[in-house]
């Protein structure tokens, strides 16, 4: 990060400074004790179990040079403030106004899902074109968005932000803090549906992002989704469309998969043809990708260039599309990260897209759907056997609709089943698997089943076909 005077600091956040306080954050700002090196500032943030301002003596044995805190401890100078994680945002800001006056360009994006995977990709072609700040991961909330932004430094030309929302005015908080020149908005689905009421609701959420970009900015918008085009009048910057419509700027043309459901297509822009054969799996990522190119080419680069670095882009978060292949000939994808509506089906649409033997979705629930949950999870039901799916798990209470709504669709006896957790699951799978089948393994967040995708992947290790 760009170092800062402990004075700086004390003056971003609004605290006093300690008497005699002296000297600078010369390393990071670290919200984890366990994580804190030599010159670093530590934030105690108040948690669900801990109370950061336990930690700050451990802070300082571990090298910090001042704590961000809610008390003072003698352990080291202590910056006192009522909320941390406000502060932290204004740490962020004071910071985010010298990288913008340095002339650093910042990418906001949002939408219901892709957002981590538009960012890998965006993070990536950017980094062809000059010194990146976008990490892997989601941090798109009041902790994760300041981090990232605090880990910019005087070299850093392109930030790429996620911004994620679960009510009102979040994404307008977070662009206070970061304000940013481009803004990308992917889509407008049921994510979180439960707590915003309606798709309007959300859209009213996420458009946040446009309304807070500058008349020389840029709103990058998804062409084909209504909701996201309706946008448009809600913002000052110029309005760059994408996707696959005729009246998009930045197009896709000759979208086909190859036979690991990587997409590859025809970049269309200003005029120019460029080919582009992604590295991520399925048919989804050439949203994210048009996306990713709109962003690259609003903050300057050519268009043969934006096709060449998204060709050479790699998966960089976990848990996204992640496919791995046993010793038995098992193939296991684990997307289960996280789920909801829009991207069940994306995931579902790329394991149709998988050669196999057989195609195996084992789905958990999906959270915060509000009263539609019920018959939203009985239509991923029917909708995983319209796919092409040939056995459906569906895991745990949340998830029995799911079962229900492929039995519905005639999917039925053994190639439905529901079972109580991980664990059951687990032990079916032991039985049934065998070499050929390609397993989707996919939930809300809240179920872990990234885990059983683990198992599922270590579960043949060394015991090779037929065991
Ligand atoms: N453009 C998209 N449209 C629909 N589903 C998508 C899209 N991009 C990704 N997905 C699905 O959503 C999952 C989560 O993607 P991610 O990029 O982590 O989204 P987010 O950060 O918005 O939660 C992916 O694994 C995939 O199943
Ligand atoms: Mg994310």
């Amino acid at each position: 990060m760009i170092e800062l005077t402990l004075a700086e600091v004390a003056d971003a956040v609004g605290a006093q400074l300690p008497e005699g306080a002296a000297g600078s954050v010369t390393g990071t700002v670290t919200v984890d004790s366990r994580t804190v090196s030599t010159g670093d500032l530590f934030v105690a943030l108040p948690g669900e179990r801990v109370d950061g301002a336990d930690f700050v003596a451990a802070a300082a044995a571990a090298g910090a040079v001042a704590a961000l805190t809610t008390r003072p401890d003698g352990a080291l100078p202590s910056l006192v403030v009522d909320d941390p994680i406000e502060a932290l945002g204004r740490l962020a800001a004071a910071v985010h106004r010298r990288l913008q006056a340095a002339g650093v360009v910042t990418v906001g994006i949002t939408g219901s899902s892709g957002k981590t995977s538009t960012k890998d990709l965006l993070g990536q072609v950017l980094a062809a074109a000059g010194p990146t700040v976008s990490p892997p991961g989601s941090y798109n909330n009041d902790i994760g968005l300041p981090l990232t932004v605090l880990s910019a430094d005087e070299d850093t030309r392109f930030l790429v932000l996620e911004m994620g929302a679960r009510g009102t005015g979040h994404i307008a908080r977070l662009c206070r803090v970061a304000p940013p020149r481009i803004g990308v908005v992917l889509n407008v689905g049921s994510a979180h549906l439960g707590e915003f009421g309606s798709p309007e609701g959300i859209a009213q959420a996420k458009g946040e992002l446009v309304e807070a970009l500058p008349e020389d900015g840029t709103a990058v918008l998804t062409a084909e989704d209504p909701r996201v085009r309706g946008m448009a009048p809600r913002t000052r910057a110029r309005v760059l469309l994408v996707g696959r419509s005729d009246d998009a700027e930045v197009r896709a043309e000759d979208v086909a998969l190859d036979d690991a459901a990587r997409p590859r297509f025809t970049l269309v822009t200003a005029g120019e043809r460029h080919p582009v054969t992604l590295q991520v799996v399925g048919e989804h990522q050439v949203a994210n990708a048009l996306s990713a190119a709109g962003a690259a080419l609003a903050a300057g680069m050519a268009p043969a260039e934006v096709a060449a670095a998204l060709s050479a882009a790699g998966p960089r978060s976990r848990w996204r599309m992640e496919v791995g292949r046993r010793p038995d000939g098992v193939t296991v994808v684990n997307d289960a990260y996280n789920a909801n509506p829009e991207s069940m089906r994306a995931a579902l649409a790329a394991l149709a897209g998988l050669p196999a033997t057989r195609r195996i979705a084992v789905l958990g629930g999906m959270l915060e759907l509000g009263p539609d949950a019920e018959a939203e999870h009985e239509r991923l039901g029917r909708d995983a056997v319209a796919a092409g799916t040939d056995l459906i798990v569906a895991v745990g209470a949340d998830a029995v609709g799911i079962a229900t709504g492929a039995r519905a669709a005639g999917l039925t006896g053994e190639g439905s089943v529901h079972v109580p957790d991980r664990a059951a699951a687990r032990a079916l799978l032991s039985e049934v698997l065998r070499p050929g089948d390609v397993v989707l393994v996919k939930a809300s967040r809240a179920f872990g089943l990234e885990r059983l995708a683990e198992d599922l992947l270590a579960d043949a290790s060394g015991t090779g076909a037929g065991a």
